[in-house]
């Protein structure tokens, strides 16, 4: 009796300290997700940990509705933050399979597998970075251009790449300009910016997210001085004068599109995207976003026949280029984000 007593406790015990040891596994993996980007960094995640599985659920609550009223960027943001729990569980030699549900639930299944190999991009997911600099204006060369547009992509996920001073270049850059005025022009998106603006350090160390006062590169001063000085920079004509510098001193735009306008292929270009992050950043290039012309309907649809993009959508607009580092911005710790 007291044998098989014993034997019962020992077998509790180690499948307890297995259990542990997955839901460590699996919290590691979350971690690296909320490192991913997201549209004014609001972080539109919550993520609940199971046995063999971690669910990413949406986070209405901060949702953008004026620059997204379709919460498309708000789910391309949570295919960014998929595609690095699954870079992740490599690490610990797990092997996912995602799915997404019509309402926007995505299931990542996570099952031990020896022939798992560790993701190169790993090391990346720290390192990567939104930069609003002004770039240096050197061109990357075809080679890596080439082995970026080799890479493998979600299906019906579209990547395209336009050199600085082509054609299409130029169109689109007349078009960025163009969004940034009509955007500008809206006080409904100023509002909705200003709210996500971080004046200050002690502003931004308050929510560890938001669009911190670092990123534009402005100082840290006291909010009374801070808050009127940077809202003096949020008009059509300050930001214009700033992103025609920027776009001049970048290599190449990059436009990633989807062949349908549903959850599951803006979860797919986020996937991709990222990916793309990631190993441009392991190839020391730097990237910023300029997707106004997606976000202002009239603009897209001039793109998408100026482009010939026939019927697919696009959805995100980055620049690319060589540049100094920039400040990084702030996430929320991962207790906050995981549901009971
Ligand atoms: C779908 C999407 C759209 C974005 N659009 C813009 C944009 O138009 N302009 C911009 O400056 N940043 C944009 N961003 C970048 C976010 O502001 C950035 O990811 C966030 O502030 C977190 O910073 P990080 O990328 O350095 O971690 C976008 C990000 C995502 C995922």
């Amino acid at each position: 009796m007291r044998k098989k007593i014993l034997f019962l406790v020992v077998m509790m015990t180690s499948v307890t300290n297995q259990l542990n040891a997955q839901r460590a596994d699996l919290l590691f993996m979350v971690e690296h997700a909320i490192k991913a980007p997201s549209g004014h960094n609001t972080q539109p995640w919550k993520f609940k940990i199971n046995e063999h599985s971690v669910d990413i659920y949406p986070d209405y609550g901060k949702a953008l509705p004026v620059v997204d009223p379709d919460n498309r960027e708000l789910f391309v943001s949570l295919g960014c933050a998929t595609e690095n729990l699954c870079i992740a569980a490599t690490i610990k030699g797990y092997r996912s399979e995602v799915s997404v549900a019509a309402d926007g639930l995505i299931h990542i299944d996570l099952q031990r597998d020896t022939t798992i190999t560790p993701s190169p991009l790993f090391p990346q997911i720290a390192m990567r970075q939104t930069n609003r600099n002004v770039y240096d204006g050197r061109i990357i060369p075809v080679d890596s251009i080439c082995e970026l547009q080799a890479m493998e992509k979600e299906p019906a996920v579209g990547v395209r790449f336009f050199r600085n001073g082509s054609h299409e270049f130029n169109m689109i850059a007349d078009l960025i300009l163009a969004g940034n005025s009509r955007q500008m022009d809206d006080e409904h998106f100023i509002a909705e910016l200003k709210q996500w603006m971080r004046y200050n350090k002690k502003h931004a160390d308050g929510t560890h997210d938001g669009l911190s006062y670092a990123v534009f590169g402005a100082p840290n001063l006291p909010r009374f001085i801070s808050q009127p000085v940077m809202g003096m920079f949020i008009n059509g004509k300050q930001q214009n004068k700033g992103d025609r510098k920027k776009i001049a001193s970048s290599s190449h735009l990059v436009l990633f599109t989807t062949e349908a306008n549903t959850i599951e292929q803006w979860v797919a270009l986020g996937r991709t995207l990222e990916r793309y992050l990631l190993k441009m950043t392991a190839m020391g290039i730097a990237i910023g976003y300029m997707n106004q012309p997606n976000e202002v309907k009239d603009l897209a649809l001039t793109m998408t026949s100026s482009l010939g993009l026939g019927s697919q959508y696009p959805t995100v607009l980055i620049r690319i280029g060589y540049s100094e580092r920039a400040p990084y911005s702030q996430r929320r710790p991962v207790e906050t984000v995981l549901l009971p």
